[in-house]
């Protein structure tokens, strides 16, 4: 545990108890005082000129009159400071800790970084609105002392926008989402066999034609019922950079997927020159896994995947770039002329060699880009490229295989950090989903480090995220139902120590928190309710 000396000497001296707030995430250290602020219209947020932080305090600002319907202006005069919300920089134990106190001088958010203080502004944000919902007549703030710092450096929330397609807007309000709960990675799934979402200039193709279907699949995955109505839709790289911005504002990454080198059918319908056996394709109807792929043996493949990730990169700032790597049969590769001469010629034992050279030969190009590679856990098949990060989706095996042999790892396990699957047992009343069962419960009491992994290992565990893939989520609303309040739990398990963690307290504190969602007519999942005694 990591305390601060000033929260230990206020613990020796009792003058503020250790008490749990309505906060979610839960808090590393927090004291409870005797007494509360009152927040009204003659308070202000206070910044020191020349430091910043005037998108954190505008931010603060809206949330606060969207909130309680007061607006409190922004000012940088000392003579305001009593009865301020001041956001300070100052030096803390740890770079990402923000440090909160709350008496009668008002309320003072600190931290070394903007990101610090803006997972204050969270918190503060949290507690207006606790104050809110308890319907005082007033907004009430409890005197007290907090100190966070995250548990996981990669605090992780996916969207597939293939499978089903999500307006810029839709993902801008999910980005909202992650950034109430204090996540900092936002894994965007932009190509598919279902269709390609990203434009790409040096490839108009991938959008005009690789970005729609004429078809998809309705209903249960059995019935093998396909529409006959055209569906698509990307993201114009105006359109990116305008998301990508958003989420830096909230401190958020965005990590791009470019899946290579399976489920590429909607590029391959665009350009079946780059498949092994030449098309004419189709852009995916139906979900599942598709034997066409990119040619392993193609030069023509390599210069046009390294052309797309060239505008890949200029676009996200994100450290890594996530290249798929999953599901990818071998069939067409073992039947290919080129494929099976790259195999004798680059000496390679078999198809999943071939997979591995693909990917290294990737990662190669993006290491020299100052990018780093992360790939689902297939990627270890066949060898794994030697800076490659490990997404591992199908258990934690391939997790922990990959942090043994020192390889950076995001646990992502289809259970319980799926969250295509359903969360209630009564399946039967349940909007259709993939399968599973992954419920609130089972993702709260997730360990995103495994009981049998190498202690001196731990640190290559970089967190966790949870998946929501969209096959059976055909509106944004029912993006919302399947990932909330499912997030709000991963972001506890991501961001909270264990032994600040209880779920039955967790409940609590989200029967206050969702009425967040309700203000913003979010369509959350309900079923919570019910465990609730
Ligand atoms: C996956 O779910 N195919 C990564
Ligand atoms: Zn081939």
């Amino acid at each position: 545990m990591k305390y601060s000396l000033v929260l230990v000497l206020l613990l020796v001296f009792n003058v503020f108890g250790q008490h749990q707030l309505p906060i979610i995430p839960q808090p590393l250290s927090v004291f409870v005082g005797e007494g509360e602020f009152t927040l009204d219209k003659k308070a202000r947020i206070l910044l020191a000129p020349n430091e910043g932080l005037l998108f954190e305090a505008k931010f603060l600002q809206a949330r606060i009159e969207e909130l309680t319907g007061l607006r409190i202006p922004i000012s940088h005069k000392s003579k305001d400071a009593k009865g301020a919300i001041r956001l300070a920089y100052k030096k803390v134990d740890y770079l990402d800790e923000h440090r909160i106190t709350i008496d009668r001088s008002g309320v003072e958010i600190s931290a070394a970084t903007a990101e610090g203080i803006f997972h204050g502004i969270q918190t503060i944000l949290q507690l207006i609105h606790a104050s809110k919902a308890s319907e005082e007549s007033h907004i009430g703030l409890p005197f007290c002392e907090i100190s966070d710092t995250p548990r996981f450096q990669w605090r992780g929330m996916h969207l597939d926008v293939c499978r089903h397609f999500f307006t810029k807007d839709e993902v801008k309000r999910y980005i909202d989402y992650l950034a109430l709960y204090k996540m900092n990675t936002f894994h965007w799934h932009l190509t598919e066999d279902q269709g390609w979402r990203i434009e790409i200039k040096k490839y108009p193709k991938l959008t005009e034609i690789g970005a729609w279907r004429n078809g998809s699949m309705v209903g249960r995955y059995s019935d093998n019922n396909i529409d006959s109505v055209r569906y698509g839709g990307f993201y114009t790289q105006e359109e990116i950079k305008e998301v990508v911005a958003y989420a830096a504002e909230r401190h958020i990454s965005v990590v791009p997927e470019i899946e290579m080198p399976g489920h590429a059918l909607a590029a391959l319908a665009a350009y079946p020159e780059l498949s092994c056996a030449g098309g004419p394709f189709e852009v995916g109807k139906s979900w599942g896994v598709f034997d066409d792929v990119y040619c392993a043996g193609n030069e023509e493949v390599f210069t046009f995947l390294e052309n797309v990730l060239d505008e890949v990169v200029a676009l996200f700032p994100s450290t890594y770039i996530h290249i798929g790597g999953d599901e990818c049969p071998k069939t067409r590769w073992k039947e290919c002329a080129k494929c099976q001469q790259r195999i004798t010629d680059e000496g390679l034992i078999d198809e999943h060699e071939l997979q591995s050279y693909f990917i290294q030969r990737m990662e190669r190009y993006l290491n020299g880009k100052g990018k780093k590679i992360i790939g689902w856990d297939e990627i270890l098949e066949g060898g794994l490229a030697p800076n490659a990060a490990v997404m591992s989706w199908r258990g934690e095996s391939g997790g922990i295989a990959a942090a043994e042999a020192g390889h950076e790892v995001v646990m992502s396990p289809g259970n319980p950090c799926y969250f295509d699957h359903y969360q209630h047992p009564n399946k039967e009343n349940e909007p259709i989903a993939i399968g599973g069962l992954n419920t609130l419960e089972s993702v709260y009491n997730y360990q995103p480090i495994p009981a049998e992994l190498s202690k001196n290992r731990h640190d290559f565990i970089l967190g966790a995220q949870a998946n929501v893939w969209s096959e059976y989520m055909t509106s944004f609303a029912q993006v919302e139902y399947m990932a909330l309040p499912r997030m709000a739990a991963m972001a506890e398990v991501l961001w909270s120590e264990s032994d600040r963690k209880e779920y039955s307290d967790f409940l609590e504190r989200l029967a206050v928190q969702v009425t967040i969602l309700d203000l913003w007519n979010t369509n959350y999942c309900k079923h919570y309710l019910t465990e609730l005694k």
